[in-house]
């Protein structure tokens, strides 16, 4: 027998998106429903980057590269207070695109992948994409990144091995974040040619001031990459695109492998269009902050625990009386909710739920306390 493909390909799982209203409706036969289930922007894309969108589709015909001014040096003018250059920046198609490039280029044959675990789930698949090693080390019991034990594997048996650190921050599925402190710790001590990567895709709605933001690690320390994404609070997650900024011997590296026209002119220039709309940032930063502490106090009347978040979805922990989590994700649905399960993340009694507007937030309690009270 000639097998099709290598054992780690074969025993891939295609990534298990949440439920789309197609599938919703088919399914529940309702209409109208509630989806807080991708941490998308509840209020939607900024009119500036609709408008620079439509502006875009008369050259539709060209390669993107021909139409690109610059998101670069827009990304950069973003983060004007870190000095950064355009050559700093390599776009994805999303951010997840980033991390399998990350992967493909950097980590070698016998080379491991250090990461925490529950943690996004793009990390591992990157890792498995290509036969790599990952070693997970295990959230603390409140759910956050254990740095410490990640610095003792960085020194233990396998130390010459590790080559690539993942750590979202704030993180998903949990929205719990790493301090400056912690992060400062951990920088200064994992050693050199260590490439560690920060995903900050949901670092906008951030609001605790000690919460780590790494931009300034990668001038001091140019091992380091970041990861940002136009998917979260920009609205755009739809178009794909994301980027690294990172020291330029490791951008070179990334735009040697990446598909040349990786990144499509609409979401060129819708991004260039939400940079520019501060607005709408502000908004959604507003709202986000607004709708999650109702959401805290709502779910505390109903008995829930959650996790604190730094983003814009948050982690409830379902307790031995109420439902499991699979079966009041079914009910949920069945009253037109959809919320995503986090089984996968090995949490398995847990339920992950994106912040939305005031009316959908309303929408989800109700139907909530409708199933915990029949
Ligand atoms: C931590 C984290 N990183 C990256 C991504 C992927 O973002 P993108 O849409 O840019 O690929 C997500 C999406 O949910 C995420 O939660």
């Amino acid at each position: 027998m000639f097998p099709l493909v290598e054992k780690h390909i074969a025993d891939l799982k295609p990534y298990a998106p949440g439920k789309t209203f197609r599938e919703a409706k088919a399914e529940y036969g309702i209409q109208d429903f509630v989806k807080l289930a991708s941490n998308e922007n509840c209020l939607g894309p900024s009119p500036k980057a609709i408008k620079a969108m439509h502006r875009a589709f008369v050259n539709a015909h060209l390669y993107p590269l021909e139409e690109r001014e610059n998101v670069e040096d827009k990304i950069c003018e973003y983060h004007r207070p870190h000095h950064l250059k355009a050559k700093n920046i390599v776009l994805g198609n999303g951010s997840n695109e980033l991390i399998i490039l990350l992967v493909r280029a950097l980590l070698s044959r016998n080379e491991i992948l250090l990461n925490g675990w529950p943690s996004f789930l793009m990390y591992r698949t990157a890792a498995k994409i290509h036969n790599r090693q990952e070693i997970a080390v295990p959230l603390t019991s409140d759910l956050k990144y254990d740095l410490k034990t990640m610095l003792e594997v960085s020194r233990g048996p396998q130390s010459d091995q590790l080559k690539l650190v993942f750590i979202a921050n704030p993180n998903n599925p949990t929205g719990s974040y790493v301090t400056q402190a912690e992060m400062r710790d951990f920088m200064e001590q994992i050693p050199k040619h260590v490439v560690i990567v920060v995903d900050e895709a949901y670092a906008e709605y951030v609001t605790q001031s000690d919460c780590a933001q790494s931009i300034s690690w990668v001038l001091e320390r140019p091992r380091t990459v970041v990861l940002r994404t136009f998917s979260k609070i920009f609205g755009l997650a739809g178009l794909r695109l994301g980027y690294a900024i990172c020291d330029m011997e490791i951008a070179d590296v990334l735009h040697r492998i990446r598909d040349p026209f990786n990144v499509n002119c609409f979401a060129q220039e819708a991004a260039k269009g939400a940079l520019d709309d501060t607005e709408h940032l502000q908004a959604s930063k507003e709202n986000n902050q607004r709708e999650l502490f109702k959401m805290y106090a709502s779910l505390r009347t109903l008995g829930i625990q959650t996790t604190p978040s730094q983003g814009n979805f948050v982690l409830l922990h379902l307790n031995e009386s109420m439902p499991e989590a699979e079966e009041m994700i079914r009910k949920l649905l069945s009253k037109g909710i959809i919320v995503r399960g986090v089984a996968n993340y090995d949490l398995p009694r847990s339920i992950r739920v994106t912040i939305g507007t005031s009316e959908e937030n309303q929408k989800f309690l109700s139907a909530l306390s409708q199933i915990l009270t029949s």
